[in-house]
């Protein structure tokens, strides 16, 4: 870290793929250097070499250049492939999640981060995680537009309302870092941000250990679904039940009235407590109420994060795994289908980030 107070010439590089990010950096720059030189320096000695008027003042008829024509359509084109291509490597490792890792919730609210511990530990404007870990981040807005921005970790990505995104890191170095909001959202703006503390896996566990506080975010679901919103009135089973059913959905296709079909991801769990009479199951009656305005964007998290785990699925893991000891018993089913969830929701709001 900076200890000193004038702003550091190049940030910190703490994530496993904050070198591809500089190098791709480099790289334009020097292509940049590489095109201009000789731009400006062609400007001065033609301005110098032309500067008799009456001389150049008819120039001599060119006929074209094929040889010339041709060199210069494909250089420029092998080097904005070369562009390409690095862009397309640094923009899929960052963005395509692992598999395995630690999952974290993420809230922005003007103005504000609130983030959430998979093992239940809540903070705000402040994320500790184990250094050498993958990091999955699962993202959405209270309110506005917010992007969450970790300079060191060379990772930023919007948080958009009404839907998820999703970011990962792997931190390679224990230390303090900025988190900031990097999307204008209003009057405190600037100062909607914290710090990234990346411990060593012993200062962390100990840390997770120190600050247990409450409901996992499946329980939280769980309790939600069963107690406080009533959910499972409808849609626990038995002779009682009127409700979609649940269990197993997760990844899957489902079949609407009408008959089209829709794969059960985050963004069609999250829709359909919001706005439940836009897609119903084949088989079922439009009769659920809406959600909308009684429930907030953590407790919906939470709530999806339950209704995954009915289906074995935790976390943002793009494959299903064994159900945990907290939710409720059923059969994991493989499903190629889950794959797909991540790549959705990634690719728009992915391609928003590079804009800014
Ligand atoms: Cu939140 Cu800017």
């Amino acid at each position: 870290m900076q200890t000193t107070s004038w702003i550091p010439f190049w940030p910190d590089a703490a994530s496993s793929f904050a070198w591809q990010v500089d190098y791709l950096y480099i790289y334009l720059i020097l292509v940049s250097v590489a095109f201009s030189i000789p731009i400006v320096v062609a400007i001065f000695v033609f301005g110098i070499k032309f500067h008799e008027k009456e001389k150049y003042a008819t120039p001599d008829e060119i006929h074209g250049s094929i040889v010339l024509e041709t060199v210069w359509s494909i250089i420029p084109f092998m080097v904005s492939m070369t562009i390409f291509l690095g862009g397309a490597i640094v923009y899929y490792n960052q963005y395509r999640l692992p598999d395995d890792g630690m999952n974290v919730y993420v809230v922005g609210k003007q103005w504000m981060w609130k983030m959430q511990h998979e093992t239940g530990q809540r903070e705000i404007n402040e994320l500790h995680v184990p250094v050498g870990t993958n990091i999955k981040i699962t993202m959405t807005t209270e309110d506005v537009l917010h992007s969450f921005f970790i300079p060191a970790f060379r990772t930023k990505i919007d948080a958009v309302p009404g839907r998820y995104t999703y970011l990962w890191f792997n931190a390679t170095k224990p230390g303090k870092y900025h988190l900031f909001c990097a999307e204008y959202c209003g009057l405190n703006h600037s100062g909607m941000g914290g710090y990234v503390y990346v411990m060593e896996k012993d200062d962390f566990a100990a840390w997770q250990s120190g600050n247990v506080s409450g409901q996992t975010p499946i329980e939280q679901g769980r309790d939600l679904f069963e107690n406080k919103l009533g959910c499972a009135s409808c849609h626990a089973g038995g002779p009682q039940q009127r409700g979609a059913k649940l269990e197993g959905i997760f990844g899957h296709d489902v079949k609407l009235v009408g008959g089209q079909t829709v794969l059960a991801d985050e963004a069609y769990i999250r829709d359909s407590i919001l706005n439940p009479g836009a897609k119903i199951v084949e088989g079922y009656q439009p009769i659920m109420p809406t959600f909308k305005g009684q429930v907030t964007e953590e407790q919906l998290l939470s709530l999806v994060a339950y209704i995954k785990s009915l289906s074995g699925v935790t976390g943002t893991t793009t494959t299903p795994a064994a159900a945990p000891a907290t939710a409720k018993p059923v059969a994991p089913t493989a499903s190629p289908a889950a794959n797909r969830t991540n790549g959705n929701a990634n690719a728009p709001a992915g391609g928003s980030n590079v804009n800014k």
